[in-house]
């Protein structure tokens, strides 16, 4: 009766089954992978939130397939202050960044196609492609002298593959896709006929000291498409508005956007006062965003002193941007075994292969945006947990 997209739902493993004993069994657990802003305080107030979405026009749809041009008028400012100049009829509002990506696959693949992933990646993509009967292939992001670059060795492509996907700065690895990455996506495009989809939810978290290549949003020579949403950048995961930014060849863009219409027009699923919200939420959000840098930065140093002071041989990797810390952990130390471990010790986090890391990095995944006493707290039992690895 169901249809094998959701084959995914049968696996489960190791980690979530002991999470759920512990949580069945009502003992505390430090969610060190919680990454929602909301729990760790980030909130809009009541009262500017309310004010911000009780106004005129909320009682009524207007059926616009874009999105409502007030608000496509504040993104087009907020990639201006960014370096690129778009315009309004360029951009599609959706529901959220996944909705962007669901619109982009039923565009550009038909079901069993395939898009190219990065590795390590958010794993959330590889649901969305199999809701959409689309197929991942992936390619791997390699360190080089600190730096995640791709391989090019491994970027193939077949007669299926549709579009290569980027995430500019990626999660968890907070690397931005580079110029060299960029020519190389381009010239790969190019040869293979493939679209580009660059996801850049977490472009405006730029880590202290890196400078940023920036967005990549107006690319003029390959059918381009850039996600982004509010959930990252103002902090309104609740609000639901993301947006899909499409860039290229003036006939491909023209010919995408007549057809993104018809998608966004079948769903119209973007709500009217989060619209409406969306240009004073854009105005407003940087101090959220200036406050969100100033949690990672402090925990991420709470995480280097404590991986050099714990002496147990774990490193902290480079990070240029996002939210999360990858903690390297000592060579022979596996990755499930330590978190079952740390679970014991009231601690869960998400292992590197979670995200496709390579298995020569074995890493534990962590949210930089808890509360810097919970934290703390959580350190102390993954210290005990390694001790026991
Ligand atoms: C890289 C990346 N893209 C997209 C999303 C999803 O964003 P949205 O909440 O707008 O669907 C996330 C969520 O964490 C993410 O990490």
């Amino acid at each position: 009766m169901f249809s094998s997209r959701l084959s995914f739902a049968d696996s489960t493993n190791a980690l979530s089954k002991a999470k759920e004993r512990r949580r069945i069994a009502g003992l505390p657990i430090i969610d060190m992978a919680d990454s929602n802003p909301a729990n760790a305080g980030f909130v809009w107030s009541l009262t500017e939130l309310s004010a911000l979405l009780r106004r005129e026009g909320i009682q009524r749809q207007i059926p616009e397939a874009h999105g409502l041009p007030s608000a496509r008028t504040a993104l087009v400012d907020y990639y201006l202050a960014r370096g690129v100049r778009l315009t309004e009829d360029r951009i599609f509002l959706t529901a959220s960044t996944s909705e962007g990506y669901a619109w982009l696959f039923k565009l550009l693949c038909n079901p069993g196609d395939e898009v190219l992933v990065p590795e390590p990646a958010y794993p959330l993509l590889e649901v969305i492609a199999a809701l959409e009967g689309v197929v991942i292939r992936p390619y791997r992001l390699v360190q080089l002298a600190g730096e995640w670059v791709i391989d090019p060795s491994s970027l193939t492509a077949s007669r299926q593959t549709r579009a290569i996907l980027c995430i500019n700065p990626s999660n968890p690895t907070g690397a931005f896709v580079g110029r060299r990455d960029r020519d190389l996506l381009r010239g790969f495009a190019l040869k293979n006929s493939l679209a580009i989809i660059c996801d850049e939810v977490f472009l405006d978290y730029v880590a202290e000291g890196v400078i940023s290549p920036g967005t990549w949003a107006g690319e003029n020579q390959i059918a381009h498409f850039v996600l982004s949403g509010l959930s990252k950048v103002a902090l309104t995961p609740q609000l639901k508005v993301g947006w899909i930014v499409v860039s290229g060849p003036r006939d491909t863009v023209q010919e995408s956007c007549r057809r993104l219409e018809h998608i966004a027009d079948a769903f119209l699923s973007v709500n009217t006062p989060a619209q409406l919200a969306l240009p004073d939420l854009l105005r407003r959000a940087g101090s959220m965003r200036s406050a969100i840098n100033a949690r990672v930065k402090q925990n991420e140093m709470t995480l280097k002193n404590w991986a050099e002071q714990s002496g147990h041989g774990c490193t902290v990797l480079h990070r240029p941007a996002g939210w999360m810390g990858v903690l390297a952990l000592p060579s022979g130390v596996a990755e499930e075994r330590f978190l079952l471990n740390s679970l014991e010790e009231g601690v869960w986090a998400h292992p590197g292969y979670f995200y496709g890391m390579p298995t020569t990095i074995p890493s534990v995944i962590l949210s930089l945006l808890l509360n810097p006493l919970q934290f703390n707290e959580g350190l102390k039992g993954l210290e005990r947990a390694l001790k026991r690895s």
